[in-house]
């Protein structure tokens, strides 16, 4: 199993460019399954997730080829409408076939997802979402079974809480639904809307997307279509940490500053430098910074997936900052490894009370989950000594080459098997 050794201490310098954005690729790619003709999708990251998205969507009858990070797909005929257990248990995105699969060929067999180290994650909305749209859904031996024979009919779906990839499925599956849906309460993250973009593209009908109220009038088909993803904010995020973490003059390029409004404005607030120099381009400028409290929430407030990160960043601030995550219950893994390199955290149910500025020193640790292996990566980066991070695999999910690219601004990183 791959190992990271980083020995801290360097100021990075230079550019860092940012990748496409995985948690936006997820969806586009199961979109594919909504039309038999062929879609085309540029600037796929090569990231473990994606590649166990492409396997599923290959298992189910579609023809891809993967050239670099152009992904070519068609889909003449869904020849297996399922998602089995062997790849949902590693990656419960695959649940985004299942409104895809139920619109397009009236019939999906997916696994339920299970635990997952953040928090319970239920896809309980998923279902009532495809329900209201008139599908039957039935649930045995760990799986969800959706028929909608006649096909699915719009219908208003009000979520009682605020999901990304129940807004996604649900999306793809009114697409080609009869009639009109309303999502309300819909999630507002930009890879929501960006999906609608490429909907949109193939024919789709969609106002609202990006807004809490997504209305979409059915289709009886949707054709091919090429598209190019968004930016990886959470990616250009966890380098624009690493830039401050470290005293160092970042600039992250090929990015989306305006999907990063409240992230930059909470590290201005803590006295980090960051400016926008070009369309795409953010750059920072680490030195003394303060603690600044700070709460997680849905877009367009701070991000969940860089909580774990901006933990780190807080180890090495004057003060104190108290952190609390209102997404997932259980996101706080990272803080414990945190604190065997000698940051002063306490937990409190979902409050992390972050007591900086403590000097951190290398040490053994183990990544748990995908953001939380990034935030043990920017602590060591600024440590004394040498950490080495175990089960990087998990950072691997996510993140395309991660100790390539911050070696190429100075990090003293390499990986290990
Ligand atoms: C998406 O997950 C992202 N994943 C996550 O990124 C991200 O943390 C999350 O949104 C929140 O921003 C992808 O886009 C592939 P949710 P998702 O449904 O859609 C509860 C990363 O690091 N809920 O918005 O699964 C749920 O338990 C990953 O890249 C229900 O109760 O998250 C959670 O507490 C991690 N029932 C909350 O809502 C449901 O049916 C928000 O979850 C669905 C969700």
């Amino acid at each position: 199993m791959d190992k990271f050794v980083i020995t801290g201490g360097t100021a990075l310098q230079g550019e860092i460019p940012t990748n496409g954005s995985k948690n936006a690729a997820l969806p586009a790619l199961a979109a594919a399954l909504l039309t038999e003709e062929p879609v085309t999708l540029h600037r796929i990251p090569t990231v473990r997730d994606i590649r166990t998205m492409q396997r599923l969507l290959v298992d189910i009858g579609c023809q891809l080829e993967v050239d670099g990070q152009t992904v070519r797909m068609h889909t003449p005929a869904i020849t297996s409408p399922e998602a089995p257990y062997e790849l949902v248990k590693t990656m419960r995105a695959s649940s985004l076939v299942l409104g895809p699969l139920v619109a397009r060929s009236g019939r999906a067999r997916v696994s339920l997802p299970g635990g997952c180290a953040i928090g319970a994650r239920p896809i309980n909305l998923h279902i009532f979402g495809l329900e209201q749209l008139g599908a039957r859904i039935n649930q045995a031996y760990g799986y969800i079974e959706a028929e909608a024979p006649d096909g699915l009919r719009g219908a208003t779906v009000q979520f009682d809480r605020i999901t990304v990839t129940g807004t996604e499925d649900l999306m793809m599956a009114a697409v080609l639904a009869k009639g009109e849906t309303v999502l309300k309460n819909a999630a507002r993250e930009p890879e929501v809307a960006d999906l609608a973009d490429l909907l949109t593209k193939m024919g789709a009908r969609i106002e609202g997307a990006g807004t809490s109220t997504i209305t979409i009038q059915g289709v009886d088909r949707l054709r091919g279509a090429e598209h190019t993803i968004i930016p990886d904010r959470i990616e250009a995020g966890t380098f624009l940490i690493a830039g401050a973490i470290t005293g160092g003059d970042l600039s992250v390029t090929e990015c989306c500053p305006d999907h990063l409004g409240s992230f930059v404005s909470k590290l201005q607030q803590a006295g980090v430098e960051v400016t926008q120099t070009a369309p795409t381009t953010l750059r920072v400028r680490g030195g003394n910074m303060r603690s600044v409290d700070m709460t997680t929430e849905e877009y367009p407030g701070f991000p969940t997936d860089l909580q774990a990160q901006y933990m780190a960043l807080m180890t090495q601030a004057d003060g104190i900052a108290i952190i609390v995550e209102t997404i997932f219950e259980n996101r706080f893994m990272h803080a414990q490894e945190l604190a065997r390199m000698g940051a002063n955290i306490r937990l409190d149910g979902r409050q992390a009370i972050v007591a900086g500025k403590h000097e951190l020193t290398g040490a053994g640790v183990i990544a748990s989950d995908l953001r939380a292996s990034a935030s043990l990566v920017l602590a060591a980066l600024v440590a004394k000594g040498e950490t080495v991070i175990d089960r990087v695999y998990h950072i691997d999910r996510g993140y395309e080459k991660i100790e390539s690219k911050l070696a190429q601004v100075g990090a003293r990183i390499r990986r290990v098997d």
